[in-house]
Protein backbone atom coordinates (compact mmCIF):
# COMPACT_ATOMS: atom_id res chain seq x y z
CA UNK A 1 0.00 0.00 0.00
CA UNK A 2 1.30 3.52 -0.92
CA UNK A 3 -1.48 5.66 0.79
CA UNK A 4 -2.20 5.30 4.78
CA UNK A 5 -4.35 7.85 5.46
CA UNK A 6 -4.16 6.63 9.11
CA UNK A 7 -0.36 7.78 9.17
CA UNK A 8 -1.47 11.26 9.06
CA UNK A 9 -3.92 10.31 12.12
CA UNK A 10 -1.40 8.37 14.57
CA UNK A 11 -1.18 11.09 17.45
CA UNK A 12 -3.18 13.68 18.26
CA UNK A 13 -0.14 16.55 17.25
CA UNK A 14 0.00 15.23 13.56
CA UNK A 15 -4.05 15.73 13.77
CA UNK A 16 -4.04 18.71 14.98
CA UNK A 17 -1.18 20.16 12.41
CA UNK A 18 -2.91 18.60 9.36
CA UNK A 19 -6.86 19.52 10.50
CA UNK A 20 -8.48 21.40 7.89
CA UNK A 21 -11.02 23.37 9.96
CA UNK A 22 -10.87 25.19 13.15
CA UNK A 23 -12.80 26.72 15.92
CA UNK A 24 -12.10 29.45 17.99
CA UNK A 25 -13.83 31.76 20.60
CA UNK A 26 -13.29 34.72 18.01
CA UNK A 27 -15.44 33.02 15.71
CA UNK A 28 -18.81 32.65 18.11
CA UNK A 29 -21.20 35.55 18.69
CA UNK A 30 -23.27 34.44 21.71
CA UNK A 31 -27.31 35.28 21.69
CA UNK A 32 -28.53 36.75 25.04
CA UNK A 33 -32.35 37.84 26.26
CA UNK A 34 -33.14 41.08 27.87
CA UNK A 35 -35.92 42.30 30.13
CA UNK A 36 -37.09 45.19 31.89
CA UNK A 37 -38.28 43.30 34.38
CA UNK A 38 -36.99 43.17 38.04
CA UNK A 39 -35.75 40.11 38.54
CA UNK A 40 -31.89 39.27 37.99
CA UNK A 41 -32.95 36.37 36.04
CA UNK A 42 -35.60 34.40 34.72
CA UNK A 43 -34.99 30.66 33.64
CA UNK A 44 -36.40 29.96 30.32
CA UNK A 45 -37.80 26.23 30.46
CA UNK A 46 -36.88 24.76 26.65
CA UNK A 47 -33.03 26.66 26.72
CA UNK A 48 -31.10 25.46 29.81
CA UNK A 49 -28.65 27.76 30.94
CA UNK A 50 -30.04 30.69 29.22
CA UNK A 51 -32.06 33.64 30.77
CA UNK A 52 -33.56 36.81 30.22
CA UNK A 53 -31.46 39.17 32.06
CA UNK A 54 -32.30 42.03 33.50
CA UNK A 55 -30.70 45.43 32.60
CA UNK A 56 -28.33 45.62 35.73
CA UNK A 57 -27.76 41.79 35.59
CA UNK A 58 -26.67 41.49 31.68
CA UNK A 59 -23.57 43.54 32.56
CA UNK A 60 -22.33 41.42 34.94
CA UNK A 61 -22.86 38.66 32.28
CA UNK A 62 -21.18 40.05 29.62
CA UNK A 63 -18.43 41.22 31.91
CA UNK A 64 -18.06 37.45 32.93
CA UNK A 65 -18.04 36.53 29.29
CA UNK A 66 -15.50 38.93 28.25
CA UNK A 67 -13.12 37.56 30.86
CA UNK A 68 -13.34 34.22 29.10
CA UNK A 69 -12.35 35.90 25.82
CA UNK A 70 -15.82 35.48 24.76
CA UNK A 71 -16.46 39.13 22.54
CA UNK A 72 -19.34 39.48 20.78
CA UNK A 73 -22.83 39.26 21.26
CA UNK A 74 -26.44 39.60 19.70
CA UNK A 75 -29.20 40.80 21.86
CA UNK A 76 -32.82 40.16 21.85
CA UNK A 77 -35.84 41.92 23.66
CA UNK A 78 -38.50 40.26 25.94
CA UNK A 79 -40.83 42.91 25.30
CA UNK A 80 -44.35 43.48 28.37
CA UNK A 81 -47.26 42.45 26.34
CA UNK A 82 -48.82 46.10 27.26
CA UNK A 83 -45.57 48.23 25.24
CA UNK A 84 -46.68 45.98 22.07
CA UNK A 85 -48.79 47.59 19.72
CA UNK A 86 -49.87 46.47 15.49
CA UNK A 87 -47.06 49.11 14.04
CA UNK A 88 -43.93 47.81 16.98
CA UNK A 89 -44.16 51.69 18.02
CA UNK A 90 -42.02 51.08 21.06
CA UNK A 91 -39.48 49.53 18.93
CA UNK A 92 -38.12 52.95 18.37
CA UNK A 93 -39.54 54.85 20.94
CA UNK A 94 -37.20 56.67 23.77
CA UNK A 95 -38.86 55.17 26.74
CA UNK A 96 -37.51 51.20 24.72
CA UNK A 97 -34.98 49.60 27.56
CA UNK A 98 -33.56 47.63 24.70
CA UNK A 99 -32.53 50.80 23.20
CA UNK A 100 -30.91 51.57 26.92
CA UNK A 101 -29.42 48.12 27.36
CA UNK A 102 -27.19 48.43 24.61
CA UNK A 103 -25.94 52.27 25.54
CA UNK A 104 -25.33 50.48 28.79
CA UNK A 105 -23.21 47.79 27.62
CA UNK A 106 -21.42 49.91 25.19
CA UNK A 107 -20.48 52.16 27.43
CA UNK A 108 -19.22 50.00 29.97
CA UNK A 109 -17.36 47.55 27.16
CA UNK A 110 -16.52 49.60 24.22
CA UNK A 111 -14.19 46.91 22.97
CA UNK A 112 -17.17 44.05 22.40
CA UNK A 113 -19.57 43.72 19.19
CA UNK A 114 -22.98 44.03 19.94
CA UNK A 115 -25.34 43.48 17.54
CA UNK A 116 -29.13 44.25 17.48
CA UNK A 117 -32.05 42.34 16.12
CA UNK A 118 -34.17 44.00 13.54
CA UNK A 119 -37.85 42.38 12.95
CA UNK A 120 -41.50 43.55 14.38
CA UNK A 121 -42.20 40.40 16.39
CA UNK A 122 -40.75 41.41 19.50
CA UNK A 123 -42.95 44.13 19.67
CA UNK A 124 -46.31 43.49 17.42
CA UNK A 125 -49.41 42.37 19.13
CA UNK A 126 -49.65 40.06 16.00
CA UNK A 127 -46.31 38.39 16.24
CA UNK A 128 -44.96 38.66 13.12
CA UNK A 129 -41.87 40.10 11.65
CA UNK A 130 -44.05 42.45 9.45
CA UNK A 131 -46.89 44.62 9.52
CA UNK A 132 -50.41 43.05 9.36
CA UNK A 133 -53.41 43.65 7.75
CA UNK A 134 -56.74 40.88 6.89
CA UNK A 135 -54.33 38.65 7.97
CA UNK A 136 -51.37 39.58 5.06
CA UNK A 137 -48.14 40.45 6.33
CA UNK A 138 -47.61 44.23 4.58
CA UNK A 139 -43.92 43.96 2.64
CA UNK A 140 -43.33 47.88 1.58
CA UNK A 141 -45.33 49.28 4.84
CA UNK A 142 -43.28 47.36 6.86
CA UNK A 143 -39.75 49.07 6.00
CA UNK A 144 -40.44 51.87 7.37
CA UNK A 145 -40.71 50.93 10.24
CA UNK A 146 -37.62 48.64 10.45
CA UNK A 147 -35.80 51.76 9.31
CA UNK A 148 -36.53 53.64 12.15
CA UNK A 149 -35.73 50.76 14.81
CA UNK A 150 -32.41 50.48 12.85
CA UNK A 151 -31.77 54.52 13.06
CA UNK A 152 -32.65 54.12 16.89
CA UNK A 153 -30.33 50.98 17.91
CA UNK A 154 -27.77 53.03 15.39
CA UNK A 155 -27.67 56.17 17.98
CA UNK A 156 -28.12 53.71 20.88
CA UNK A 157 -23.98 52.39 19.94
CA UNK A 158 -25.44 49.59 18.34
CA UNK A 159 -22.14 47.86 16.46
CA UNK A 160 -24.13 45.71 14.35
CA UNK A 161 -27.69 45.74 12.36
CA UNK A 162 -29.12 42.46 12.17
CA UNK A 163 -32.24 42.62 9.85
CA UNK A 164 -34.09 38.81 11.11
CA UNK A 165 -37.58 40.17 9.19
CA UNK A 166 -37.10 38.79 5.75
CA UNK A 167 -39.34 41.31 4.25
CA UNK A 168 -38.14 42.00 0.15
CA UNK A 169 -35.72 45.22 -0.06
CA UNK A 170 -34.96 45.70 3.29
CA UNK A 171 -31.72 45.40 3.45
CA UNK A 172 -31.31 48.63 1.00
CA UNK A 173 -34.20 50.52 2.50
CA UNK A 174 -32.14 50.10 6.14
CA UNK A 175 -28.81 51.08 4.20
CA UNK A 176 -30.17 54.11 2.83
CA UNK A 177 -31.46 55.52 6.18
CA UNK A 178 -28.63 54.74 8.16
CA UNK A 179 -26.60 56.95 5.86
CA UNK A 180 -29.05 59.35 5.38
CA UNK A 181 -28.80 60.32 9.35
CA UNK A 182 -24.64 59.76 9.48
CA UNK A 183 -24.61 56.04 10.50
CA UNK A 184 -22.32 54.94 7.77
CA UNK A 185 -19.96 52.76 10.33
CA UNK A 186 -22.98 50.90 11.38
CA UNK A 187 -22.61 47.67 9.64
CA UNK A 188 -25.91 45.20 8.62
CA UNK A 189 -25.61 41.20 8.79
CA UNK A 190 -28.92 40.42 7.12
CA UNK A 191 -30.52 37.10 7.47
CA UNK A 192 -30.38 37.10 4.04
CA UNK A 193 -31.44 33.03 4.17
CA UNK A 194 -33.88 32.73 6.72
CA UNK A 195 -35.97 29.46 6.95
CA UNK A 196 -39.75 28.92 8.26
CA UNK A 197 -37.87 26.51 10.41
CA UNK A 198 -39.89 24.44 13.24
CA UNK A 199 -36.41 25.13 15.00
CA UNK A 200 -36.94 28.36 16.27
CA UNK A 201 -39.69 27.18 18.75
CA UNK A 202 -37.88 27.69 22.05
CA UNK A 203 -36.97 31.05 21.06
CA UNK A 204 -40.32 32.20 20.62
CA UNK A 205 -41.03 30.81 24.13
CA UNK A 206 -38.06 32.99 25.11
CA UNK A 207 -39.65 36.31 23.93
CA UNK A 208 -43.25 35.16 23.81
CA UNK A 209 -43.00 36.22 20.49
CA UNK A 210 -44.92 33.15 18.53
CA UNK A 211 -47.18 34.42 16.02
CA UNK A 212 -50.56 35.16 17.08
CA UNK A 213 -52.41 33.70 13.68
CA UNK A 214 -50.93 32.01 11.17
CA UNK A 215 -47.38 31.26 10.41
CA UNK A 216 -44.28 32.75 8.78
CA UNK A 217 -44.10 31.24 5.64
CA UNK A 218 -45.18 33.89 2.88
CA UNK A 219 -41.69 35.76 4.21
CA UNK A 220 -39.18 33.13 5.63
CA UNK A 221 -37.83 30.65 3.10
CA UNK A 222 -39.36 27.36 2.12
CA UNK A 223 -37.22 24.17 3.47
CA UNK A 224 -37.06 22.71 -0.02
CA UNK A 225 -35.27 25.24 -1.76
CA UNK A 226 -31.19 26.01 -1.93
CA UNK A 227 -31.16 28.20 -5.30
CA UNK A 228 -33.44 30.43 -3.67
CA UNK A 229 -30.93 31.09 -1.05
CA UNK A 230 -28.40 32.69 -3.65
CA UNK A 231 -31.10 35.18 -4.96
CA UNK A 232 -31.72 36.23 -1.39
CA UNK A 233 -27.96 36.54 -1.08
CA UNK A 234 -27.78 38.08 -4.16
CA UNK A 235 -30.02 40.37 -3.56
CA UNK A 236 -28.74 41.47 0.12
CA UNK A 237 -25.18 41.80 -0.71
CA UNK A 238 -26.13 44.03 -3.68
CA UNK A 239 -28.46 46.33 -1.67
CA UNK A 240 -24.84 46.66 1.30
CA UNK A 241 -25.08 43.87 3.16
CA UNK A 242 -21.85 43.34 5.26
CA UNK A 243 -22.27 39.77 6.64
CA UNK A 244 -24.89 37.10 5.17
CA UNK A 245 -26.19 34.87 7.23
CA UNK A 246 -28.05 31.36 6.71
CA UNK A 247 -30.89 30.67 9.55
CA UNK A 248 -30.86 27.50 10.99
CA UNK A 249 -27.68 26.03 10.66
CA UNK A 250 -27.79 22.41 11.24
CA UNK A 251 -30.41 21.32 8.84
CA UNK A 252 -28.64 24.14 6.11
CA UNK A 253 -25.22 23.36 5.69
CA UNK A 254 -25.07 22.56 2.02
CA UNK A 255 -26.55 26.49 1.90
CA UNK A 256 -24.08 27.82 4.27
CA UNK A 257 -21.65 25.75 1.59
CA UNK A 258 -23.09 27.74 -1.61
CA UNK A 259 -23.27 30.86 -0.08
CA UNK A 260 -19.94 30.85 0.97
CA UNK A 261 -18.29 29.32 -2.59
CA UNK A 262 -20.50 31.87 -4.15
CA UNK A 263 -19.64 35.47 -2.58
CA UNK A 264 -16.99 37.36 -1.07
CA UNK A 265 -18.80 38.21 1.78
CA UNK A 266 -18.34 36.70 5.63
CA UNK A 267 -20.97 34.27 5.73
CA UNK A 268 -22.45 33.38 8.94
CA UNK A 269 -24.30 30.71 10.85
CA UNK A 270 -27.56 30.92 13.76
CA UNK A 271 -27.18 27.70 15.34
CA UNK A 272 -30.58 28.24 16.77
CA UNK A 273 -32.50 27.64 19.62
CA UNK A 274 -33.81 24.45 18.83
CA UNK A 275 -30.38 22.75 17.41
CA UNK A 276 -29.55 24.22 21.40
CA UNK A 277 -32.53 22.68 23.20
CA UNK A 278 -32.05 19.24 20.86
CA UNK A 279 -28.75 18.59 22.15
CA UNK A 280 -29.71 19.54 26.13
CA UNK A 281 -32.36 17.10 25.61
CA UNK A 282 -30.38 14.46 24.50
CA UNK A 283 -27.53 15.17 27.06
CA UNK A 284 -29.89 15.24 29.70
CA UNK A 285 -31.27 11.70 29.05
CA UNK A 286 -27.94 10.56 28.95
CA UNK A 287 -28.00 9.57 25.07
CA UNK A 288 -24.86 12.16 24.44
CA UNK A 289 -21.79 13.48 25.58
CA UNK A 290 -22.11 17.50 26.00
CA UNK A 291 -18.89 19.15 24.59
CA UNK A 292 -17.85 16.77 22.38
CA UNK A 293 -21.16 16.90 20.31
CA UNK A 294 -20.82 20.65 20.63
CA UNK A 295 -17.71 20.82 19.44
CA UNK A 296 -18.76 18.71 16.87
CA UNK A 297 -21.45 20.47 15.71
CA UNK A 298 -19.95 23.88 15.93
CA UNK A 299 -17.02 22.43 13.72
CA UNK A 300 -19.32 21.12 11.10
CA UNK A 301 -20.60 24.65 10.56
CA UNK A 302 -17.12 26.46 10.17
CA UNK A 303 -16.55 23.11 7.70
CA UNK A 304 -19.41 23.67 6.02
CA UNK A 305 -18.16 27.21 4.82
CA UNK A 306 -19.57 29.74 8.10
CA UNK A 307 -16.73 32.16 9.24
CA UNK A 308 -19.08 33.24 12.49
CA UNK A 309 -21.37 31.14 14.21
CA UNK A 310 -23.99 33.14 16.48
CA UNK A 311 -24.56 30.01 19.13
CA UNK A 312 -26.08 29.54 22.48
CA UNK A 313 -23.28 26.91 23.66
CA UNK A 314 -20.59 29.95 23.10
CA UNK A 315 -20.16 30.83 26.69
CA UNK A 316 -19.49 27.01 27.61
CA UNK A 317 -17.22 26.44 24.32
CA UNK A 318 -15.22 29.70 25.45
CA UNK A 319 -14.88 28.29 29.18
CA UNK A 320 -13.63 24.95 27.68
CA UNK A 321 -10.97 26.75 25.35
CA UNK A 322 -10.09 28.67 28.31
CA UNK A 323 -9.10 25.64 30.26
CA UNK A 324 -7.07 24.37 27.65
C1 LIG B 1 -37.31 36.93 14.99
C2 LIG B 1 -36.22 35.95 15.20
C3 LIG B 1 -36.39 34.58 15.39
C4 LIG B 1 -35.13 34.07 15.72
C5 LIG B 1 -34.21 35.13 15.68
N1 LIG B 1 -34.90 36.29 15.34
C6 LIG B 1 -37.61 33.75 15.41
C7 LIG B 1 -38.54 33.76 14.28
O1 LIG B 1 -38.22 34.14 13.15
O2 LIG B 1 -39.68 33.37 14.54
C8 LIG B 1 -34.88 32.64 16.05
C9 LIG B 1 -33.63 32.32 16.78
C10 LIG B 1 -33.58 30.97 17.39
O3 LIG B 1 -34.46 30.11 17.22
O4 LIG B 1 -32.59 30.73 18.11
N2 LIG B 1 -37.30 37.75 13.93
Amino acid sequence: MYQRPRRNRKNTSIRNMIAETNLSVDHLIYPLFVTDLKEEKVAITSMPNCYRWSQEAILKEIESCVALGLNHFVLFPAVREENKDKVASYSYSEENFYLHVIRAIKERFPQVTLMSDVAMDPYSSDGHDGLVENGEILNDQTLPILAKMSVAQAQAGIDIIGPSDMMDGRVGYIREALDDEGWTNTSIMSYAVKYASAYYGPFRDALDSAPKAGDKKTYQMNPANKKEALLEAMLDAEQGADFLMVKPALAYLDVIHVLKENFALPVTAYNVSGEYAMIHAAVKQGWLDYQPVVMETLLSMRRAGADGILSYFAKDVAQWMKKI
